[in-house]
């Protein structure tokens, strides 16, 4: 995820013997490729995936549904994506900026672990992938622009309703794809410290009806990529 330097002070980097300074048409210009690049090209992941891969035993109906339910998945991470990113556009602070990035740097192992996975099964990603992307960039736009402990409270929600939800595919998976099991088990592993740590720095609770409204964008989400 990109530094979490929003409105502050201009972005330098250095081009080898050349420091530019950034402006809003250069963000704008890097948050449309990094779009791109979620949306079209290949994840790759700075760990391996989580279990080696192997022959596959799984009837086709387990095929099926195991697809099925990487394709929520990776629907998902492309989502975690776009809401870290549109927090990046609108906060800034030093200690939340730091945990961003290590947290989006670990979402986008989880990007490719599902897009691999994915494939592996003969399966496709959501063509609604654009839409979840574009909403959840608007989201986390918003809650970066509502200050941090608002910020990383909408982290601690977002990443406590992913736990409970990759709970549940664990448990309908059963113990007929261990593979993709091993992937969603890692990934919760992750998510709960992702929202372990935005609580530790000062992350509130979010009023009732905001979490209720979290989690039926969830279900719409999760109810669509499952078929689309
Ligand atoms: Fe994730
Ligand atoms: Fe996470």
């Amino acid at each position: 995820m990109p530094a979490l330097s929003g409105q502050a002070d201009p972005i330098i980097y250095s081009v080898g013997m050349d420091t530019r300074s950034f402006g809003p048409i250069d963000r704008i210009f890097g948050q449309i490729d990094k779009a791109i690049k979620v949306l079209s090209a290949p994840a790759r992941p700075s760990r391996p995936a989580p279990a080696a891969p192997q022959a596959e035993v799984l009837t086709e109906p387990q095929r099926t549904l195991s697809a099925r339910l990487m394709r929520v998945n990776h629907s998902g991470e492309v989502a975690a994506q776009a809401l870290y990113q549109g927090q990046a556009l609108t906060a800034g602070d030093a200690a939340v900026s730091a945990a961003m990035r290590h947290a989006a740097a670990e979402e986008n192992d989880h990007l490719a672990w599902c897009e691999a996975r994915l494939s592996e099964l003969g399966g496709r990603t959501s063509v609604l992938n654009p839409l979840w992307y574009l909403g959840s960039l608007a989201i986390g736009a918003l809650a970066g622009a509502l200050g941090n402990s608002a910020s990383l409270g909408f982290v601690t929600e977002t990443e406590r309703q992913v736990e409970l939800h990759l709970r549940g595919h664990m448990e309908r998976l059963g113990s007929a794809d261990p593979r993709s099991r091993a992937i969603l088990e890692q990934m919760t592993h992750d998510e709960v410290q992702h929202g372990a740590h935005a609580a530790s720095l000062g992350g509130r609770e979010l009023p009732m009806p905001v979490a209720v409204a979290m989690r039926l964008t969830s279900r719409l989400m999760t109810l669509s990529s499952y078929w689309l």
